[in-house]
């Protein structure tokens, strides 16, 4: 299997990261704690780092989401694999997410999750692929914006293949498989 190649360096990475977290820290500072959500699996490691990086008192809950019609051909419905365990009425939510492709999940899960009546909703994503984008999702926190290529380490994979490389790279879909 072919290398990635370098798209978003480790060290790059770790400045947006930190840049993130102090910008976060100091939005969020006198609020009280604020309620991490991961989507995996993708966004495991970004909150791993992020989190650690946050000077505000913070809790982490995960949410497992499946999608159809990845490729972009079909209807792009979205369900919930694996739901919070606790409530989220009153608290101030941030919903951290890996990668923002057409906004679908994103979009599927601020609809979701505002029901809950959360006291504040803000998100949260590593890279987003701007030309990709069919709903115009609201990213609070944005670290990067990429071509429209595939992603893969720092969580994101091609066929679960290199989810955790330290940087983030490209391949070309054929040379992956196997
Ligand atoms: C990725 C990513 C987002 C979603 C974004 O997850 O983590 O949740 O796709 O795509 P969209 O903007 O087009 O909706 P994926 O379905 O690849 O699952 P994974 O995180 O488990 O790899």
């Amino acid at each position: 299997m072919t290398e990635p190649k370098i798209l978003i360096s480790e060290e790059d990475i770790r400045r947006k990261v930190d840049e993130l977290a102090a910008q976060i820290s100091a939005d969020y500072e006198g609020k009280g704690e604020v309620t991490l959500i991961a989507v995996l699996k993708g966004a495991f490691i970004f909150l791993a780092d992020l989190s650690r990086r946050l000077t505000i008192p913070r809790d982490v809950e995960f949410m497992a989401l499946s999608s159809y019609g990845k490729a972009g051909a079909t209807s792009g419905a979205v369900r919930v694999v694996m739901d919070l365990r606790d409530s989220i009425e009153g608290k101030h939510v941030l919903v951290v997410e890996d990668i923002v492709d057409t906004g679908k999940t994103l979009q599927y899960l601020l609809d979701l999750l505002q029901t809950r009546e959360p006291a504040s909703l803000k998100t949260c994503a590593l890279v987003r692929k701007k030309d990709r984008h069919e709903v115009d999702v609201k990213i609070d926190y944005l670290g990067f914006d990429i071509p429209n290529v595939w992603v893969v380490g720092y969580g994101l994979d091609y066929a679960e293949h290199h989810r955790t490389l330290p940087y983030i790279g490209v391949v070309e879909p054929r040379e992956s498989r196997g």
